[in-house]
């Protein structure tokens, strides 16, 4: 069965508390264990949650080189901020799509530009915690 990993990047874990009118009530606890649901017996959901860069950037590696089929990558503000992680993207094998719970294209200005877009195979955004299964159902493509 193909594996995939979700991973978060900063204040992720609060969400669900955090800033609710933007990115729902919902915990990512609870979001997590709904893909896991949707895609049983037919992929691995992993998922991995940190609030720094550089554990982030070891992440990507340890996955980027064949050890799963995709990842989906909330990197949070480190999207708009961190060339390392579009790096890090740049430098392995595995396909990354980049999410985000809001429409980041209808924010503050420094959250319509993304350094991590352009070495990700596709961006899907604004359709809140449904993000996260969309991006897992672009992976499988037809593997599903
Ligand atoms: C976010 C959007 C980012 O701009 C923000 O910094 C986040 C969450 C989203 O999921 O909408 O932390 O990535």
């Amino acid at each position: 069965m193909p594996e995939i990993l979700i991973i978060n990047g900063p204040n992720l874990n609060l969400t669900g508390i955090r800033e609710p009118e933007i990115y729902g009530t919902l915990t990512m606890d609870r979001i997590i264990a709904d893909v896991e649901q949707a895609f049983r017996g037919r992929a691995r959901i992993s998922y991995f949650q940190s609030n720094h860069e550089g554990h982030i950037i070891d992440r990507l590696h340890a996955a980027g080189f064949g050890t799963v089929q995709g990842i989906v990558l909330n990197a949070g503000a480190y999207t708009h901020t961190s060339l390392a992680i579009a790096d890090a993207i740049a430098a392995i094998d595995t396909p990354v799509v980049e999410v985000h719970m809001s429409n980041v294209a209808a924010r503050e200005p420094i959250r319509r530009s993304s350094l991590i877009a352009p070495v990700c195979i596709g961006t899907i955004a604004g359709f809140g915690p449904a993000v996260y299964s969309l991006a897992v159902s672009a992976l499988l493509g037809s593997d599903e």
